[in-house]
């Protein structure tokens, strides 16, 4: 019998690490938007000053569930007896005045919006200043300072601990065997893994592959650049490089023999641990931001067409692994056995999941010890 997330990795499901709760584009004027985090139902909200909130999804009153109320004049309407509540999740009067007595608050968490994304933080007991991680900037980290936003979105609910698909950024071997139209070339001991950075980053190296395009003469290449912050996030930027190979070459034209040209092609992975056992990942594919361009209402279409025919693939690939693998393997007790070179990256990571889980964590215990 498969055993349960904690008999395996001792991985909780209360972790100090920002969670994604919604896109920017979601965001609704006249309705919350909900999200589940780890069991715990929370609304999103914007309000005209264009601040966002993230609150605890039922009403104090009766516990009716907020998502199903309305935003009406920046405020939150309860469906059931139309209790009202400002976006700091205070109880209000018709003039929309705080009520001093007898008000009932909704919590509110953290927020952090980074371009399209919106972050929440759910440190249960807030028993820290700030989580043990911050956001990296995700619309410049690499590709020469270009912005890079989302186009395209899918959404996969996959019954596995969140951290599972990530473990795949240190597994560049299973890029032949399991994505069959991909080819990794064999890594030297020290070729990939996890680098460390700051202590808390990991920027894992490559993984150069072709796909099955090389086949008629279209040859590929794509080096990933894998950053992670926690256990659930990462941002995988991978820019596809064309060139024509030497039997395309043969038919082509001269001066189109060696024409080679990179798109910056960035994919988002952010998982949401929905409980203990079940988590969504939401995928996002990214292209260069079009406002620079000349034409960018065309460049925009452009960007969105692509990302849409892209997409189901990258969409294709991560359920496919994510059903026949990610739901229903288990963590090895012990790494020993895999060669040095996998090993030092997976031990890390491993390491690295656990600084994350509530009680794996000395700062986070003796805090806790303190508080309690
Ligand atoms: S349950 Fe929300 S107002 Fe009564
Ligand atoms: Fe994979």
């Amino acid at each position: 019998m498969k055993k349960t997330l904690l008999e395996t990795t001792g991985f909780s499901n209360t972790y100090n690490c920002y969670v994604l709760v919604a896109y920017r584009h979601e965001l609704n004027a006249k309705k919350p938007v909900k999200a589940t985090v780890m069991g715990l139902d929370v609304i999103v909200v914007q309000n005209a000053k264009g601040e966002i909130s993230v609150l605890d999804g039922y009403c104090p009153h009766m516990g009716a569930p907020l998502a199903g109320g309305k935003i009406v004049d920046d405020c939150i309407v309860c469906p059931f007896h139309s209790w009202t509540f400002n976006t700091d999740g205070q109880r209000v009067n018709e003039q929309g005045e705080p009520l001093k007595k007898q008000a009932r608050t909704i919590q509110k968490y953290p927020v952090k919006v980074v371009g399209e994304y919106i972050f929440a933080w759910f440190d249960e007991h807030q028993a820290t200043a700030k989580p043990f991680i911050e956001i990296p900037d995700l619309e410049y980290s690499d590709f020469h300072q270009a912005a890079m936003r989302p186009y395209a979105f899918a959404n996969v609910s996959l019954a596995c601990a969140v951290q599972i698909p990530y473990e795949n950024t240190a597994d560049a071997t299973h890029f032949e065997t399991v994505h069959h139209n991909l080819y990794a070339p064999r890594q030297k001991p020290g070729d990939y893994g996890y680098d460390p950075v700051d202590k808390i980053w990991f920027s894992n190296v490559y993984v150069e592959g072709y796909t099955f395009l090389e086949k008629i003469g279209i040859k590929f290449t794509f080096p990933h650049h894998v950053k992670m912050w926690g256990p659930n996030n990462a941002c995988d930027d991978l820019p596809f490089t064309y060139s024509a190979n030497e039997k395309l070459k043969r038919f082509l034209p001269k001066r189109w023999k060696e024409l080679s040209f990179t798109i910056p092609v960035r994919v988002t992975i952010l998982g949401v641990p929905t409980d203990s056992e079940n988590s969504l990942f939401r995928m996002a594919l990214c292209f260069k931001d079009h406002k620079q361009s000349q034409y960018p209402r065309l460049k925009f279409l452009l960007n969105k067409l692509m990302a849409k025919m892209i997409m189901p693939l990258a969409r294709w690939e991560f359920e496919n692994e994510g059903r026949t693998i990610f739901e229903t393997k288990v963590n090895f007790p012990n790494v020993d056995h895999l060669p040095s070179y996998e090993r030092e990256p997976m031990k890390m990571f491993l390491k690295y999941c656990s600084e994350f889980s509530r009680g794996k964590n000395k700062e986070h215990e003796n805090i806790l010890r303190k508080a309690s």
